[in-house]
């Protein structure tokens, strides 16, 4: 094993001037989490693509409850966006995102190359079926296998106790529960709640993309899903409802809307009727921007 480039974090004398250690091999990752685990420490992972707001913050901090020790990765995974998306147009800022970082806690930041990730000849895929199919799996079909690898080798390659993910992104984090049990990955995968604006925007790297007109018709995609959630709650047909859903964000001036569903909240089978924990998730552009919410729905 090669010597990490950074001394492992001594949180006796750590305050928020010092820099958070930037991990950019495996090597270096594992040297890190076996300092921890020899002080008999617990890890946690917290995945990210980077370009950090507070929904990924929160996801650090809820971290430091569940283990003694946070490293969280930084890598804009090109194995989960296909030619035509915005790969090389993703919003990226290592230095804003580790002093951010390091502000909410977290003890070192994994920021591998693509070239580390995936070295000349790289040749492995893994196929997720199940909670893949459907919604965002329809209109991004590459997406849950590029998921499933990069969370995959990240898990195998950190080893953390648990990892955080958020409910914004609903469909990945069902994904990724099915393939970690499948695979047999010894690694808890925790989820926490969506973090939203005032007005009701979940938070994204991508709302970036909004220009103001678009930014202030955004929540109106979380109000009609909580609207419609509780009219589903309270009895309401959800074929009528999930077309008023429709019709609402097509009025606010969303462009195209790739699905409103109904889901089961566990396996997300599709169902027609509210008898146990559901989900209702959307997907719509505005503008140049694809945004992505869901709220769970329980039965009467
Ligand atoms: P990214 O979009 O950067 O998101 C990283 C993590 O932050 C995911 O678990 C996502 O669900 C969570 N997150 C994003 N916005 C959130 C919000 N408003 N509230 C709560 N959590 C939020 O998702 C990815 O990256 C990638 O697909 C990844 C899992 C890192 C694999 O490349």
């Amino acid at each position: 094993m090669t010597t990490p480039t950074v001394a492992p974090t001594d949180h006796s004398s750590a305050g928020q001037d010092d820099a958070l250690p930037v991990l950019r091999t495996v090597a270096d990752l594992r040297a890190q989490v076996a300092a921890w685990r020899a002080e008999g420490r617990t890890v946690a992972l917290v995945p990210t693509m980077g370009a950090l707001h507070d929904g990924h913050l929160a996801l650090v901090r809820r971290a430091r409850e569940l283990a003694d020790r946070v490293v969280a990765s930084v890598f804009v995974n090109p194995t989960q966006f296909a030619p035509h998306e915005d790969f090389d147009r993703y919003p990226r800022d290592e230095a804003g995102d580790s002093a951010k970082l390091l502000s909410a806690g977290c003890d070192a930041l994994y920021a591998p190359t693509a070239r580390g990730m995936y070295p000349e000849g790289f040749a492995t895929a893994i196929s997720v079926g199940g909670p893949s199919e459907g919604l965002c799996g329809t209109f991004r079909p590459q997406m849950f296998g590029g998921v499933a690898l990069v969370v995959t080798k990240l898990f195998l390659q950190a080893l953390p106790d648990v990892a955080v993910f958020g409910e914004k992104d609903y469909q990945q984090l069902m994904v990724i529960r099915r393939f970690t049990r499948d695979l047999d990955i010894p690694v808890r995968v925790e989820g926490l709640p969506t973090v939203r604006e005032a007005d009701g925007l979940a938070l994204s790297s991508r709302n970036a993309y909004l220009g103001a007109d678009e930014r202030a018709r955004a929540p109106e995609l979380n109000r009609a899903l909580t609207a419609a959630a509780a009219a589903l709650a309270g009895g309401a047909d959800p074929d009528a409802t999930l077309t008023r859903v429709r019709g609402r964000i097509a009025e606010a001036g969303f462009g195209d809307i790739d699905y409103v569903e109904l889901r089961d909240a566990e396996t997300l089978a599709p169902v027609t009727r509210v008898e146990r924990p559901a989900r209702l998730l959307a997907a719509a552009w505005l503008g140049k921007a694809r945004l992505i919410d869901n709220v769970p729905v329980l039965p009467a």
